[in-house]
């Protein structure tokens, strides 16, 4: 079973397959943290986000991968170094570089074609797995998104404000859209959720029941 799970940033969709991937007994992937690596690499080693052939560079020679559900870049775990604000505010640019959706999306797709998988992204349905035996787009007013990631944050005063969160949010958002290649965009025969008012159970049981046929 094929599962893509995508839309914009805090619609919910890695937290809602992570519960969806336990209940069915298949893999989760999370395709972003994948993109979030290759930017901590850049960002690592100091790779001006503009030289394209530099970052692909870097990219292709690194190594990046999962193990027990956890990121790892060049064997060093860095679950905890890809949420950073520096990779929030960087990943959408480093993102639309074609030659990195290419390496990307040729690792997920032979992820996908090894195990039963739920994966979530932003173009998991409309290219990385076109024929997914489901398909689902979550989404969420602005408002709600940023107030779910603001609340997420431990210490919120060190952090940002909710405006500039917001604005971050939007930004990133805009340039997943409008990228040339694999741009966030409802796949036609997504089943799509607006989570606004929804709780994380009542989106995990509509989706099963879509699942079960019902
Ligand atoms: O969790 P959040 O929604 O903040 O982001 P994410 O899923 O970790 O994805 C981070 C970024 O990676 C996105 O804003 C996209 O720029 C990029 N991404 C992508 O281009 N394609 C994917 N399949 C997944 C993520
Ligand atoms: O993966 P994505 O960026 O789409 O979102 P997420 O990281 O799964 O969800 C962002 C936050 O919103 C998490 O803290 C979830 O617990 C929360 N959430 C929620 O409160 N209600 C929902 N219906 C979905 C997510």
């Amino acid at each position: 079973m094929k599962i893509a799970v995508d839309g914009p940033a805090g619609a919910g969709k890695s937290t809602i397959s992570k519960i969806l991937a336990k209940k069915l007994g298949i893999n989760y992937l999370d395709t972003g943290a994948m993109y979030r690596a290759a930017t901590y690499k850049t960002i690592k080693e100091s790779i001006d986000p503009e030289n394209e052939e530099a970052v692909v560079k870097a990219v292709e020679n690194s190594d990046i991968y999962f193990k027990d559900n956890e990121i790892y870049l060049d064997g060093e775990n860095v679950k905890i170094q890809i949420r950073s604000p520096q990779v929030n505010r960087l990943v959408s640019v480093i993102s639309k570089i074609d030659e990195i959706r290419k390496i990307m999306v040729a690792k997920q797709k032979k992820i996908s074609e090894s195990s039963d998988v739920i994966m979530d992204g932003r173009d998991i349905g409309t290219v990385v797995m076109p024929d997914a035996d489901y398909k689902f787009y979550l989404d969420a007013s602005i408002e709600i998104r940023a107030k779910r990631r603001f609340e997420e944050m431990d210490d919120k005063s060190a952090m940002m404000s909710f405006e500039s969160l917001k604005k971050e949010i939007a930004k990133r958002d805009e340039e997943d859209k409008n990228r040339k290649t694999g741009p966030l965009k409802v796949a036609e025969d997504a089943v799509v959720i607006d989570t606004s008012g929804l709780e994380i159970d009542q989106v995990v049981e509509l989706m099963a029941k879509k699942i079960k046929g019902e």
